[in-house]
């Protein structure tokens, strides 16, 4: 089976990329390399080697707005007798800080980009699409945890795209109901890194994120961290998360694609985060202690656009995937950290 990976060399498609691979699929990635390092797919590549095992790996740089590029890809594999059957769609750009000072262009990447993908797969008739949306569109939470049915509201504009692309898997299905099999996967927060220390993450400049900062001071890149507000109505006054290990949030885009063997079509968001919330104090208690390494702090004010709890209610996920979550906190500082330290520099 062949398996287009839109933006599989950044962290979270790298880690679905290997267990694609690992799992005996073709692999085709798509990605422009503007967020990330195609450092990376000699790295996934030197994992496999490593290994012993055959694989098949193609990767083409390009931007998924070219319709050029896309049909080129569904044209060859065709010729090859190897049509592309599945899709899992991760390019994009993910920043909600940066969404705000420029929402036309995350409007233009992520959905032009969606709906450029959507014409190209109808067009080669291929109908089954994994992707990448967020828990960011919950935007405030009125409750936790967060279920499917929770309010949808993303108060910035990296959240709205991925709201108006879940409208329009919602259109296309409804428009022709035997054919599509969707699954939008609504991720918390991705952390920690592939125990191999080959792969992992590595932002571009200063991390956004609270865990690679984390690493990144563990390292010495940072000195310390900013910790953005002491005050959020929870049980120390800092932010709660659902802190999901990559791996496991990979592995849920596989069950997802399994998921697609035993129904004729479906259209499902669902939730993939660990179902725990842990606050920032507690992040940097347990890193501290899984890894010895001290993260001097500072308290600063609150950061726009943060939410005081979000943590995924999984029970969809566990029902209809028959995907739980299997790594824990401790396992993700220390794959974290073992990504860190045998990468300072990241890919490089
Ligand atoms: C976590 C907590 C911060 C950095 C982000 C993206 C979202 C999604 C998941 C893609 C919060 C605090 C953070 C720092 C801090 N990605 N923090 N100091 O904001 O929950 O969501 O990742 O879909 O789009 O926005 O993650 O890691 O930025 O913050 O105190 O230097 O850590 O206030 O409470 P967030 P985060």
């Amino acid at each position: 089976m062949r398996v287009l990976l839109t933006g599989g060399s950044g962290f979270i498609g790298s880690h679905i990329a290997i267990l694609l691979l690992e799992r005996g699929f073709d692999v085709v990635i798509l990605d422009s390399f503007v967020n990330s390092s195609p450092n990376v797919i000699i790295r996934i590549k030197k994992y496999l080697d490593n290994k012993d095992l055959n694989y098949k790996l193609e990767t083409i740089n390009g931007d998924i707005r070219d319709k050029k590029i896309l049909d080129k890809i569904f044209i060859d594999c065709i010729k090859e007798n190897k049509p592309i059957n599945t899709v899992i769609h991760l390019a994009g750009l993910k920043s909600v800080y940066e969404s705000l000072s420029n929402p036309l262009h995350y409007w233009d990447v992520n959905v032009f980009g969606t709906l450029n993908l959507l014409l190209t797969m109808k067009e080669y008739e291929c109908y089954s699409l994994v992707f990448s949306s967020s828990a960011t569109i919950y935007g405030l939470s009125d409750s936790v945890p967060m279920a499917e049915d929770h309010t949808i509201s993303p108060i910035n504009p990296y959240g709205k795209t991925k709201v108006a692309i879940e409208n329009m898997f919602y259109d296309l299905y409804n428009s022709n109901l035997n054919s599509w099999k969707i699954c939008s996967l609504r991720y918390f927060n991705p952390v920690g890194a592939h125990p191999s220390g080959l792969i992992g993450e590595d932002p571009i400049g200063i991390p956004n994120n609270l865990f690679p900062f984390i690493t990144q001071v563990a390292i010495g890149t940072q000195k310390l961290l900013n910790i953005y507000g002491d005050d959020w109505g929870t049980r120390d006054g800092t932010g709660i998360r659902d802190y999901i290990h990559i791996i496991d949030l990979a592995e849920g885009h596989l069950a997802s694609i399994d998921y697609f063997n035993s129904t004729e079509s479906c259209l499902e968001f669902i939730n993939l985060g660990s179902g725990k919330g842990y606050s920032v104090f507690q992040i940097i208690r347990q890193f501290e202690l899984s890894t010895g390494r001290k993260i001097p702090f500072s308290i600063q004010d609150r950061r726009d656009g943060d939410v005081a709890k979000s943590f995924a209610d999984i029970s969809k996920a566990k029902k209809l995937l028959g995907w739980t979550p299997k790594r824990s906190l401790e396992q993700i500082c220390l794959d974290g950290w073992n990504w860190q330290i045998k990468n300072p520099h990241g890919y490089g």
